[in-house]
């Protein structure tokens, strides 16, 4: 396989990595190295196929993506509008769907009707911060997280959370609830623009071979 015309992958570690390597699976590109689940390596190869994985955090996905040291990527929606890189989006994968909520604890929906200065935590500051200055017209305070943002509002630190829910338990077990959607959420393919004109062929076919075998069941 000419080293060139290989494609590296770079996959958001975790369940949606897990879901993307099922359907490379099905494609007929699969990584049996990686299905190790005592394994502490982060690259992974199938050279027949000429595809190369590897595991990043998320929220660096777009980041590898954009520096064209991985020609493709699989990464929540949620990081690409946080990360705001220069990537082309190709394609919805209908896997990790989700929403993107600001939630707050139950009973205090009114505080949305309100114009006051609410404090606002979350781990996706350029989200909440374009929720609620560009979509609500409010200012507001904006305390950025990493992660168990579900605490917050719960010992003061905010009044409302700007975070994912997916089944809406952890919210439900901490006494929260959603007060309002601000956008659904799902994985995404992206791909970084230059390797979309130089691996473009190969490219073209992974789009196809995933919406005929992945998408149109
Ligand atoms: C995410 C998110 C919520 C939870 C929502 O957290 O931030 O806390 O999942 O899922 P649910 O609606 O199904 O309960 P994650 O597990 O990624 O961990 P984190 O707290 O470190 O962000």
């Amino acid at each position: 396989m000419d080293k060139n015309s290989s494609i590296t992958v770079a996959l958001g570690k975790g369940r949606l990595a897990k879901k993307a390597m099922e359907a490379f699976g099905r494609i007929g590109i699969p990584c049996d190295e990686m299905k190790d689940p005592d394994t502490r390596k982060l690259i992974f190869e199938n050279e027949e196929m000429g595809y190369r994985f590897f595991l990043a955090k998320g929220p660096d996905v777009p980041t590898y993506v954009e520096y064209g040291a991985a020609d493709i990527g699989i990464v929540g929606e949620d990081t690409i509008l946080e990360e705001a890189r220069n990537i082309y989006e190709v394609l919805d994968l209908a896997f990790g769907k989700c929403r993107m909520c600001i939630a707050g604890p139950a009973g205090n929906e009114g505080l949305m009707q309100e114009n006051s200065r609410i404090r606002v935590a979350t781990k996706y500051p350029r989200i909440a911060k374009n929720y609620f200055y560009n979509e609500k017209n409010r200012t507001v305070e904006i305390i950025k997280l990493n992660g168990s943002i579900e605490l917050a509002p719960i010992v003061g630190l905010s009044d409302v959370i700007c975070d994912i829910v997916e089944t809406g338990s952890t919210l439900r077990e901490n006494g929260l609830t959603v007060y309002e959607t601000v956008c659904p959420l799902s994985a995404r393919m992206v791909v970084n623009p230059v390797s979309m004109k130089m691996k473009g062929e190969k490219i073209d076919r992974l789009i196809e071979d995933w919406k005929r075998v992945n998408l149109e069941a």
